[in-house]
């Protein structure tokens, strides 16, 4: 079991990373950033929205010939039609997300004063979906995987520029993501600080363990592992399950206020969806 010395390792680092509970926004991201730097000094930050490639020069070339043909593609020329299709009251995914579409991925998550909750891009389909008369789509579905990969592929080299809007609620759905992410959780007691900042770069059976930051800049994800298309969501789900915790629903209050607070960590980075990864 990798377990034990994990543990050890891991406890570590929770010293340092308490020291940041209360700090604003703007000092967690200037935190993080020193903290890489420090950690990979050879490895300019913008490298990270790569993951774990980033990391490992052999998994990289490994990667790098996958995206010749990359398995994405489908996914990427069926939400290319799907963003064409008229939805059922004939209007269009244009006139709901906005004249820049299909260019809006730089403009999710953002903080919704209406709702008082975090908008995601998924949520916002579904909305537009329901607004229309439409069904939501299954949030893990093969058609919300195809809708954001288009939306990816046509936002690619976008800048992240998540904002916290002066609102106390903005405030508080961020920190709810930053306590998510740096609380213990599961029978193995890991928070993903311990995996993505203690452990970083440090090998976890056959995987490199990636740094948090660009975290969000490549979604949705083709993984080998599951032979489709998925969301960053899923990917959530995915790692708390590894810690033998209970994985939380796509969307949920908890996982939307954890996307804003990693997207915020990765602002000034381009985005580079959809992606491939093991
Ligand atoms: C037990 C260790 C572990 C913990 C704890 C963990 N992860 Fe992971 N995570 C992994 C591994 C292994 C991978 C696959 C290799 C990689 O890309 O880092 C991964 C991958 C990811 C990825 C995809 C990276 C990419 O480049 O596509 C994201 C996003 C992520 N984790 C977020 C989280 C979040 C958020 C949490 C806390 C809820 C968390 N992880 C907790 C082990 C962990």
């Amino acid at each position: 079991m990798f377990v034990s010395g994990w543990r050890r390792l891991a406890l570590g680092g929770v010293v340092a990373l308490t020291a940041q509970v209360n700090a604003a926004p703007e000092d967690d991201l200037a935190a993080l950033r020193s903290f890489y730097e420090k950690r990979f000094p050879d490895i300019a930050l913008e490298a990270h929205i790569d993951g774990a490639y980033a990391l490992d020069e052999g998994k990289r070339e490994q990667w790098l010939e996958m995206e010749d043909f990359p398995p994405y593609e489908i996914a990427i020329d069926e939400g290319a039609e799907l963003f064409e299709e008229a939805l059922a009251d004939g209007s269009s995914y244009s006139d709901c997300l906005g004249d820049d579409a299909p260019v809006v991925k730089q403009n999710y998550p953002y903080f919704d004063e209406t709702t008082g909750q975090v908008m995601t891009l998924d949520l916002a389909i579904n909305n537009c979906r329901v607004a229309a008369g439409d069904e939501a789509w299954d949030y893990l579905g093969p058609e919300m995987a195809a809708l954001t990969a288009f939306i990816a592929y046509e936002s690619r080299d976008e800048e992240v520029a998540v904002e916290i809007p002066d609102d106390p609620r903005a405030l508080a759905a961020y920190e709810d993501g930053k306590a998510f992410y740096y609380t213990r959780r599961g029978q193995l007691n890991f928070a993903c600080s311990h995996c993505h900042m203690t452990m970083v770069g440090n090998k976890l059976r056959a995987e490199r363990l990636s740094a948090t930051l660009g975290h969000t800049t490549h979604w949705p994800v083709y993984r080998l592992k599951w032979k489709e298309t998925g969301p960053l969501h899923r990917r959530f789900m995915e790692c708390n399950s590894q810690v033998r915790g209970v994985p939380l629903e796509p969307q949920s209050v908890s996982y939307r206020n954890l996307e804003y607070f990693l997207s915020y960590q990765s602002n000034g980075l381009v985005l580079n969806g959809p992606a491939t990864r093991k």
